[in-house]
């Protein structure tokens, strides 16, 4: 069903936005990463860019019958570092997403009836936190100068649900099987 409120249809550019630019900033900074000689850095930026492409994907969708052209405000992190500076600023833009931006417009999609929209919100949160996390990790072993030890990355391709433990049998975030899976081979 189309969005019906303004409201969320404003959220829902404003994160098409947000992860748009997101997944060009991870590919630019994991060539950053190939070039300092961490590849399963880069390969892990890669990885979660196209998670980012996969959350767009759902808002744009959610978006198919309101057609036009719109500015869209959304917030973006800018600036190339060294890959640690980098994956900080991976951190911060997935934190922002977690405890800021996500909570209040899954909170509007919710209090408006919306469901597409809760649902592309919910998926989206919930994989930022995985990021989060797979980024702080990444950022652990590149200050010791390091590469990242990790195997292959799955993305599901439903909802950007990023693992580095192997592919899961079903997506612990939104249930597809495990057909959905992206794989970023090691
Ligand atoms: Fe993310
Ligand atoms: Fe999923």
């Amino acid at each position: 069903m189309a969005v019906q409120n303004a409201m969320t249809a404003d959220f829902l550019r404003s994160a098409y936005g947000g992860e748009s630019m997101a997944h060009m900033r991870y590919l630019i900074w994991a060539d950053v990463a190939d070039k300092e000689k961490m590849p399963n850095i880069g390969r892990l930026f890669r990885a979660i860019a196209y998670a980012e492409y996969a959350h767009a994907d759902n808002h744009f969708r959610e978006l198919k019958e309101q057609k036009g052209d719109f500015t869209v405000p959304a917030g973006a992190i800018f600036g190339i570092g060294n890959t640690v500076e980098n994956l900080q600023g991976g951190i911060d833009g997935e934190l922002h997403e977690i405890e800021q931006m996500y909570p209040v417009y899954l909170e509007t999609a919710r209090f408006q009836n919306e469901k597409g929209a809760e649902r592309a919100f919910h998926y989206a949160l919930e994989a930022e936190k995985v990021h989060a996390t797979l980024f702080k990790a990444a950022q652990d072993v590149a200050r010791q100068g390091k590469d990242m030890d990790i195997n292959d990355v799955h993305v599901c391709n439903v909802c950007g649900h990023t693992t580095t433990d192997g592919l899961p049998d079903q997506c612990p975030i939104c249930g597809a099987k495990k057909e959905a899976y992206k794989i970023f081979a090691a």
